[in-house]
């Protein structure tokens, strides 16, 4: 294909694509099946990609991501982001709406809107081109997270038409829809990461990642609420939110006009049962004056506009029975109560069971068998037990004593001083102590055996192949080989079958050969030493480097490694003592898992460091993580915020400028990589 009809084939498929994005992602009205979009997306990119000289950032092909932020520049914004009023009875809202009339001589109307629960975000756009988006950050200065915004399908590259202001701001929620927040939820799982309490919080840890092609992947999505601009076609509020729409913005088609605080109210009500059967949170209403000349008339406080206020919803409570109460064992052995309730609807979903979290907790309810509790769903996953419904009493009701002994395995329960949880100290031989440690080794932080993650290694552990991370060494093809089984969630009731196909054998084995690579520091958070995290296991790992050193520590030998505490070293001694710990280190040594640093990363630590902390800013020679991990095995301490304590601020190439000004005026003494290096090599 010539220059020429590449370029007009290009310009033509961003077009279709753009056109087919806007319809799929704002209008929620596909035209064309997923399969033809993604054929259309790829002869662009291979297009763009063979004619290099017509990339354009503004191209449907950028919303894939891939652009890596190093640290979000801090931005001041042109119009501070002010929060809102909060109400939360219908008296507190008449109160807004006399002061409203009181100022307001003249009739008026209200626009009702839903009060999307995420997190927002200020978008500039210039010539009608995505120029900057920013977060909200304290109102004042907020961070540029345009590159990750972009990967967002309904928020436009480009405004439809030609009648947009110049250059204008507009403000909007970025929320994560429920179904993605599941399926980002259940991933976390199988990953072996803590999952997101809601989608308010997957949205926002979403924004700050720092690969954009990771956000692509997110599915977040984002509703338009507020133009900031000086010449907009309308004089009020409902008027140009319409037209944002025409340009290509998200905007709720549930925004609605009211005349009167009866109809703001109806609303509201309508909107606090109806919200559950929304595909996304809501936290309440926003009700605004419409009128610009209005608006101004009213005027704002020091943090929020007098013409809006927000009304929040409650969070649902019912009162239903308590049936029982199982206690979980963790994997650290750990023992949570979890309480099992008659059904009950609350909050859009049926609730049946709520965490207890410790004795402490169902001490302080004064929590009696037979009791009636009112359950409540904040923003959370879990529902939680409020109170005990005390008027629901016959004095039937009898104490609910704590259990003395592990329900897995009998061993007579422990609590340590000062901690609130009870442990079942049977650590080896406890069922789902031995599965959690195992869960642990494989997890993508540890020995990264991700193959055997989603339930396979408590199908290896029922059918007694595996009983300790040892084990799965000797595991072999035939094995594994045809296994299937069945597993059903406790919360859902949902079945899964899983099948060991060629495949999948394939897959687990390599990957437990490949984790005979794993670094030492990295075996060494793998075994599961309680207390012993990733950064305390690098410590332990740069300082003794190798297996036989740590072994033979005394406790004072280990106290005096830097962050090793006194709680610390006793674990570490006590994990040691056990003859069955060594038993399995021994084995896991012979099978080839690496005990000791690699020679490189033997010589390269060193204590020259010892006593110094740093913060690091800004984009280096070598990536930011290998720059920290150069300062912990020298002996250094990296901390996240800068104080006076600090010792160095190493600062790559754009750093960020509240943490320099932040150095400068704590004295914090500033150096670039280079002089980084040299102090470690003169010291
Ligand atoms: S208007 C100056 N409209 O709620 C007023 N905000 O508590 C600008 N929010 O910071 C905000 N939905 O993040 C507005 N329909 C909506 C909203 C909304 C959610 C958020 C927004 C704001 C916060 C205020």
């Amino acid at each position: 294909m010539d220059k020429d009809t590449a370029y007009k084939k290009i310009l033509s498929l961003r077009k279709l694509l753009e056109e087919h994005n806007h319809k799929y992602y704002v209008l929620a009205q596909p035209v064309i099946s997923d399969y033809d979009f993604d054929v259309l997306m790829n002869e662009l990119i291979a297009l763009e990609n063979a004619n290099p000289e017509y990339f354009d950032p503004y191209s449907p092909s950028q919303r894939v991501g891939g652009a890596v932020t190093k640290e979000f520049k801090t931005i001041r914004h042109k119009f501070a982001m002010l929060s809102l009023g909060n109400t939360y009875s219908t008296e507190e809202l008449a109160a807004f709406d006399q002061r409203t009339r009181k100022v307001l001589e003249n009739q008026f109307s209200y626009v009702c809107e839903l009060k999307f629960d995420g997190v927002a975000i200020s978008i500039t756009y210039v010539n009608g081109k995505l120029d900057k988006a920013v977060t909200r950050g304290d109102g004042v200065f907020g961070d540029d997270v345009t590159t990750n915004i972009k990967t967002i399908r309904s928020i436009p590259l480009n405004l439809k038409g030609n009648d947009f202001p110049d250059e204008m701001e507009i403000r909007g929620e970025i929320i994560m829809p429920r179904k993605s927040f599941e399926k980002l939820n259940h991933l976390k799982l199988i990953e072996n990461e803590a999952p997101f309490a809601n989608p308010r919080n997957a949205a926002a840890g979403s924004l700050k990642l720092q690969n954009s092609k990771l956000v692509a992947q997110r599915k977040l999505d984002c509703f338009f609420y507020y133009l900031l601009c000086p010449s907009l076609p309308y004089n009020n509020h409902y008027d140009n939110l319409r037209k944002a729409k025409d340009w290509g913005f998200k905007v709720s088609d549930f925004m609605v006009k009211c005349e009167s605080l009866n109809d703001v109210i109806d609303y509201i009500n309508y909107w606090n049962t109806e919200r559950y059967n929304l595909d996304f949170d809501i936290d309440g209403i926003v009700i605004k004056v419409n009128d610009f000349k209005q608006q101004e008339l009213l005027g704002f406080t020091a943090k929020s506009p007098r013409w809006a206020i927000s009304y929040k919803f409650k969070a649902e409570r019912v009162s239903t029975k308590l049936l029982s109460i199982d206690y979980q064992v963790g994997r650290t052995g750990a023992i949570t109560p979890v309480a099992n309730l008659e059904a009950v609807q609350l909050s859009g979903s049926v609730v049946k069971r709520a965490s207890l979290h410790n004795a402490d907790i169902i001490e302080n309810l004064d929590l009696r068998d037979g009791d009636y509790v009112f359950v409540e769903k904040g923003g959370e996953i879990i529902p939680k037990i409020i109170s005990v419904d005390i008027e629901k009493r016959n004095g039937t009701e009898t104490k609910v004593f704590f259990i003395k002994h592990c329900p897995e395995c009998g061993t007579k329960l422990v609590k340590t001083e000062g901690e609130v949880q009870f442990y079942c100290p049977n650590e080896f031989h406890c069922p789902p102590q031995i599965k959690g440690k195992i869960e642990h080794f494989i997890s993508r932080k540890a020995m990264d055996i991700t193959g055997l993650g989603e339930g396979k290694t408590e199908l290896l552990y029922n059918k007694k192949l595996i009983s300790n991370i040892a084990d799965l060494y000797d595991l072999g093809y035939h094995d594994l080989y045809g296994l299937e089984n069945e597993i059903s969630d406790k919360d859902n009731g949902k079945i899964r079958i899983i099948k060991f196909h060629e495949k999948t054998v394939k897959n687990i084995l390599e990957g437990i050969e490949n984790s005979k690579k794993t670094s030492f520091e990295r075996v060494l958070y793998a075994l599961g030493i309680r207390y012993v995290g990733e950064t305390v296991a690098k410590k332990l790992a740069f300082h003794f480097e190798n297996i036989e050193n740590l072994m033979q520590a005394s406790f004072e030998e280990l106290i005096a490694v830097e962050e090793i505490g006194e709680k610390i070293a006793q674990s570490i001694l006590s994990f040691f003592s056990d003859t069955y710990n060594v038993d399995i280190i021994n084995k896991l040594k012979a099978k080839g898992v690496k005990f000791q640093l690699d020679k490189s990363e033997a010589t390269d630590s060193s204590k020259v460091l010892n006593g110094l902390s740093f913060i690091v800013s800004g984009i280096f020679s070598i990536e930011r993580d290998d720059l920290k991990t150069l300062i912990e095995k020298n002996g250094g301490k990296n901390v996240s915020s800068i104080s006076s304590k600090t010792d160095y601020l190493i600062t790559g190439d754009n750093p960020g400028a509240s943490k320099v000004l932040k150095a400068q005026n704590l004295n914090v003494k500033i150096i670039s990589e280079d002089d980084f290096y040299k102090l470690l090599n003169n010291l």
